[in-house]
């Protein structure tokens, strides 16, 4: 009987042994596979205690993002996002998986403490609840901080509360923004009207080609916050980053940019900006979809960003559902080939449009003020950015104008947004900047017929070109009367 027993133990120790050694052995041969990429999840990481970590963690709030790849040293973004590491999905799925949960799970009730601390974060696997974290939101950003070269990323349900939550982070109640006079008409209300009367921070908004004007706006102790695009929207002015960001470090301020016009084509961060902002609605969405924001920046940053307890992103709210994270990622991958050709189509139409006498406003002519300025902050071969803008003078000009490029030759569509695939009209000056006065738009080089002009890539060039001339004939034919 006992002998019985004492083989019968025997027996099951050596099929618990063989087991282990035939599961480590499969665990190895996973990550053989996948090479040395690692996998999105390390299976059940999460669900051991976190015995391993350090007991003392009074530098606990900074370690939230401290797995996030940096690569700022790689000069170009394409190159830069190829170094990521790719995230295969759980099954073994070239595409990552979606995480989809609101909250996530503990083994042991202390470690919701810990994470509550900022203790455990989202660099050791551990999440709480996705408006702070998602993984497949953070996947996202770090996608976003390759691309731009900053430390870390996170990603927003929109670039307008991209915008209002870096500003907020940053500005403190009755603090003091310095912004330039060409800018998106929502940012522009945002600091001129919004955020003075909930708030009093004030914005003072100056040329900021003028450095000389840019610096004696800085008021050193109260600004906080130089805030410009790379390219404005709608007037095509180039920022002169490196020498902006020059001004404001001397002064003391975070240089805040907006590079919705020119992902790709120029990196802030890598010329001397602190953090950059985007609508990712826009070029890098590409599909005029999704509403979608991004603040890309240093960890402690964004770390402060998402502090549970004070975070912008964490207490105001604007979160990006993990679903569209997942679609966004999968455009990212082939953003520098839509870049370039939005590019070459806008240079193509802006030399040729020009050389028709027709005013054009393109970053890439000789004919820009700041084309020398681009060429030398703009990353090679992506050119000079996918929108141009044909001034038609009058509004009613411009109306005639796009009527016909939309509904008689079929070149564009009426409407406002950019970075689509299909070229998109719109006349600045009444839609997107209509919240500025007349005064502000004259500062921001807004005329009344100011038509811009979001580059497609669709159909043939010569087709899309024969389409603009027809539409330009039968407007000619209008105005000749
Ligand atoms: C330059 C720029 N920044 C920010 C925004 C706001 O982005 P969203 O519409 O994604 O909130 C826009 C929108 O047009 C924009 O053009």
């Amino acid at each position: 009987m006992y002998l019985f027993s004492f083989i019968h133990f025997l027996q099951l120790s050596l099929y618990l042994i063989i087991t282990c050694i035939l599961l480590s052995f499969q665990s190895l041969t996973l990550m053989a596979d996948t090479g040395n990429q690692g996998l999105v999840y390390l299976p059940n990481k999460k669900r051991s205690v976190p015995e391993d970590l350090v007991s003392d963690n009074t530098d606990a709030k900074k370690l939230i993002l401290s797995s996030l790849p940096f690569s700022g040293g790689l000069v170009d973004p394409a190159a830069s996002l190829a170094s990521l590491r790719h995230e295969f999905g759980e099954h073994g799925g070239v595409n990552m998986s979606i995480e989809a949960s609101a909250t996530f799970t503990v083994l042991e009730p202390e470690t919701t403490r810990r994470i509550f601390t900022g203790e455990l974060g989202p660099d050791r696997d551990y999440f709480l609840y996705s408006r702070h974290f998602n993984p497949t939101v953070l996947h996202l950003g770090r996608k976003m901080a390759a691309l731009e070269g900053t430390e870390a990323a996170y990603c927003t349900a929109s670039g307008l509360s991209a915008i209002s939550s870096v500003i907020l982070q940053l500005v403190n109640s009755g603090g003091h923004v310095v912004a330039a006079s060409a800018l998106y008409g929502g940012t522009h209300t945002l600091l001129a009207h919004f955020l003075p009367r909930v708030s009093n921070i004030t914005t003072t908004f100056v040329d900021i080609m003028d450095l000389e004007k840019v610096e004696e706006a800085i008021v050193e102790g109260k600004t906080s916050v130089l805030f410009f695009e790379t390219i404005s929207n709608p007037s095509l002015r180039v920022a002169n980053i490196p020498e902006l960001s020059r001004v404001g470090h001397s002064k003391g301020v975070t240089v805040v940019v907006d590079n919705t016009f020119a992902p790709m084509v120029v990196s802030p961060a890598r010329l001397g900006a602190d953090v950059v902002v985007h609508s990712v609605s826009k070029f890098i969405s590409g599909g005029a979809d999704i509403i979608a924001g991004a603040v890309c920046g240093s960890e402690s940053l964004l770390n402060s960003m998402m502090d549970l307890h004070n975070g912008t992103l964490m207490i105001l709210g604007p979160t990006m559902n993990p679903k569209v994270a997942f679609e966004l990622s999968e455009r990212i991958p082939h953003l520098s080939l839509r870049m370039k050709e939005h590019s070459n189509r806008a240079l193509f139409y802006a030399t040729r449009l020009e050389k028709l006498g027709i005013k054009v406003i393109y970053p890439g002519l000789q004919s820009h003020p700041q084309h020398e300025i681009l060429k030398s902050i703009a990353n090679k071969d992506y050119g000079f950015g996918g929108l141009l803008c044909i001034d038609m003078e009058t509004e009613e000009k411009a109306n005639k104008f796009m009527s016909y490029l939309q509904n008689y030759s079929q070149f564009g569509f009426m409407a406002v947004s950019l970075g689509y695939y299909e070229t998109l009209l719109s006349c600045s000056g009444s839609s997107t900047s209509s919240e500025l006065s007349e005064e502000e738009k004259n500062l921001a080089g807004i005329s009344p017929g100011l038509i811009r002009v979001s580059v497609g890539y669709v159909g043939t060039l010569e087709q899309k070109w024969n389409q603009i001339e027809k539409a330009l004939a039968r407007f000619y034919e209008d105005f000749k009367n």
